[in-house]
């Protein structure tokens, strides 16, 4: 009914996954990068699927009362901070309305209470951890849909320092060689720096050391990373520096290069606070911290509880868990390696379970086994509402949802962070 090239007026009324605006007429869809809720457009149709489109932003006719009406080249042209310029309190209400209009949409509930997210009060500099590309000399993020880097032009939610530590690469005859940089900083802003390159070649860093180290940099690291669909390739080589570590809520962790630790210290902080809350932890309980990796959640819940036992796929994190339990003088604490789904059932001999999946949410084969064992409470933290909401229903089978509270992790983007407790039916 549309044709490429088109010209469409639409009323922008919500978000996609990455952050682009969509606009509906009638049955169609048509998403546009740029634009946000609230804003009506002026759009010029450049791809057609069967039921959707795909709309170049012309012109904004009429601007969303949520729209921060600043110009930044540079932040429209990167993917990853879509909402920069949308309201924070309108983010954060649009963040709380798809969790509740996720879990209404894919399980039996209906009128779901939620409770109000909890945000940040200043959202600068709040990730720990990033990678830049780096191309012909620039370093920055990769241009929405191009090949092309858009060199950082400042500090917005990167860790603070990061552009001391990408002026003195520029600098060097190193980053020629240079495909990206990872920067990791933990609770002293001292920072992790991993230099990848696609070939295996040699990296002096001799000559910029004494800068990098001027920019807190306390361990450096080489990858060598083939495959462009990774940000990093499996093995890293120690250029400098000891171990790495980073603190929350009192305790120490261990940090290689490639562990998964969340990207927002302070949101974490508060969100690992509720979810052991939501346990509602007995001296007498065992408990299962499901998808544990380097066993942060298993630290935090071993305090009050008589055993945890922390259930991961990833080898390196395993033995990364063990060691943050030796750390911080924990000896209640079991960590296994394996798949949560038949680990569940070996251990059989706990009380509550806490699982934090991946975005693709659990696989059938963990829920199943969770509603054979029946632990007392579940508490299930989510990156992702919808899968969050789909695995919900299949737990509603034998438990009642008490509680949903979201946390803001991700500002700027429309990713959310929801913790979820969940206690079984009394005639289970
Ligand atoms: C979102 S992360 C967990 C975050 C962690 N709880 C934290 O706060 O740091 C997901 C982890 O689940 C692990 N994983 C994925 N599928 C799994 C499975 N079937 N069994 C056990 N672990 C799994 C992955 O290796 C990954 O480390």
């Amino acid at each position: 009914m549309y044709k490429i090239g088109e010209y469409l007026e639409v009323s922008i009324v919500d978000f996609s996954h990455d952050g682009q605006g969509v606009g509906k007429i009638d049955d169609f869809i048509v998403f546009v990068d740029g634009a946000l809720i609230g804003d009506i457009v002026k759009t010029e149709i450049i791809k057609l699927k069967k039921n959707y489109g795909i709309g170049k932003l012309i012109e904004i006719i009429k601007p969303s009362e949520n729209r921060i009406m600043e110009e930044s080249n540079y932040l429209s042209q990167i993917g990853g901070f879509s909402l920069w310029n949308y309201a924070y309190e309108a983010q954060k209400e649009y963040k709380e309305s798809l969790v509740k209009k996720n879990i209404e949409k894919f399980t039996r509930l209906k009128g779901v209470e939620v409770n109000q997210i909890i945000g940040m009060d200043n959202c600068d500099n709040y990730r720990n951890n990033i990678q830049l590309s780096v191309k012909n000399g620039r370093i920055g993020y990769m241009k929405k849909s191009s090949n092309d880097v858009v060199e950082i032009e400042r500090e917005y939610y990167e860790p603070k320092g990061t552009m001391n530590i990408v002026g003195v690469l520029k600098s060097s005859k190193l980053v020629k060689k240079l495909k990206m940089i990872g920067i990791r900083d933990n609770f002293l802003g001292k920072k992790m720096l991993i230099l990848v390159t696609d070939k295996n070649v040699e990296l002096e860093i001799l000559d910029i050391l004494e800068d990098l180290i001027e920019c807190d940099v306390e361990v450096i690291y080489h990858n060598i990373n083939t495959n462009p669909r990774y940000h990093y390739g499996k093995k890293f080589i120690k250029l400098y520096g000891e171990d790495f570590y980073d603190e929350i809520n009192g305790y120490k962790f261990l940090i290689s290069p490639n562990s998964f630790f969340q990207v927002n210290r302070e949101q974490t902080a508060k969100m690992y606070n509720y979810a052991v809350s939501q346990l509602d932890i007995k001296s007498e309980d065992r408990i299962v911290d499901g998808y544990c990796v380097i066993g942060t959640i298993s630290m935090m819940v071993s305090k009050e509880a008589k055993s945890v036992f922390g259930i991961e796929l990833s080898e390196s994190a395993i033995a990364d868990a063990k060691t943050n339990a030796f750390l911080n003088g924990i000896d209640n604490t079991e960590f296994i390696l394996g798949d949560i789904g038949d680990a569940i059932k070996d251990i059989r001999v706990y009380d509550k379970v806490i699982i934090d999946p991946p975005r693709s949410g659990c696989d059938s084969k963990v829920l199943d086994s969770l509603l054979e064992v029946k632990p007392k409470n579940i508490v299930y933290v989510s990156c992702n509402p919808t899968t969050l909401a789909r695995d919900l229903d299949v737990l509603l089978g034998n438990y009642e949802l008490i509680d949903v509270q979201s946390f803001d992790m991700f500002p700027m983007t429309p990713h959310v962070e929801t913790v979820v407790t969940l206690t079984i039916k009394v005639n289970n």
